[in-house]
């Protein structure tokens, strides 16, 4: 039998944290990371733009690595593209979206935080996850601008401005009718790598959600769910990270990856 390969795609590192936890649940498989760093950050795209790029960039994804699965570890991507791209190939996807049911499951104060992007936050598909499964209580969202790109640099080994951070999660920290949020859904995939600096500069401790677990073990169930076929080509190995733009090559870049386990670059030219 093959051995299941499994494609993890993010707009540049934020996807890793997702890709740890794949690791820890399915240690044997065959991970290929791809970072369309061209692109990033998604969450300042228009919608119709970003939805055309990922289809495109996931085409020439699928016919590099022949998945036998693909991980869209973006929750920016996730929620706007993840219906068209299971329209446009067939592999299966499994996506990330913020984890808004279980904060409601959690939630004691009945005020929950969600930090995502400004894509995200937008998006129809995150206000029906909230109107389904948090209706009962009071969400505050907010569209972090800056979050992802401090994220990045601090896997880059750059120091974290503290009270930069502090300014951008401080809007899901509130206070309604003597009770105050309890729970913050880290609802982009690059905002675990910052869970203990955010911690420090939060106004009071509070639950964080991250997905990367729950997605893992749902990438290991739809796997046994899937003939596992071997490719037809050569195809990258395993520890490979793919990138779109050459930005990523640089030093720091490619050590933050090797550091999540990703040894291997490779340079996906989407112009030709
Ligand atoms: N990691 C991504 C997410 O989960 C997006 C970061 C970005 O490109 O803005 O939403």
């Amino acid at each position: 039998m093959s051995t299941p390969r499994i494609l993890l795609f993010d707009s540049g590192m934020g996807g890793l944290t997702v890709a740890r936890a794949v690791r820890a649940q399915l240690p044997n498989a065959h991970l290929v990371y791809a970072a369309d760093n061209a692109g990033f950050p998604y969450g300042a795209w228009k919608e119709d733009a970003l939805v055309k790029r990922i289809v495109m960039v996931m085409g020439r994804l699928i016919e590099r690595v022949e998945p036998h699965i693909a991980v869209i570890a973006c929750n920016t991507a996730s929620t706007i593209a993840l219906a068209q791209l299971r329209e446009a190939y067939k592999v299966p996807f499994v996506g990330t979206v913020p984890a808004i049911k279980p904060a409601a499951a959690q939630t004691k104060s009945g005020i929950i935080g969600v930090l995502a992007t400004p894509g995200t936050v937008s998006r129809e598909y995150t206000h029906a996850l909230i109107h389904t499964y948090a209706y009962h209580c009071k969400v505050f969202l907010h569209g972090a601008k800056r979050l992802a790109e401090i994220a990045e640099q601090k896997l880059k080994g750059r120091p974290v401005d503290l009270e930069e951070l502090r300014l951008e999660v401080s809007p899901v920290f509130r206070k309604r009718d003597g009770q105050k949020t309890d729970v913050v859904v880290l609802g982009c995939t690059h905002y675990p790598l910052l869970v203990e600096d955010i911690e420090r500069v939060a106004p009071w401790q509070v639950k964080y959600i991250d997905p990367a677990p729950a997605i893992a073990r749902r990438v290991a169930d739809v796997l046994d769910e899937t003939p596992l076929a071997d490719a037809s080509t050569a195809v990258p190995p395993d520890g490979t990270v793919l990138l779109t733009s050459a930005r990523g090559q640089a030093a720091d870049s490619l050590a933050a990856y090797a550091a999540m386990g990703f040894q291997i670059p490779e340079f996906l030219d989407l112009s030709v």
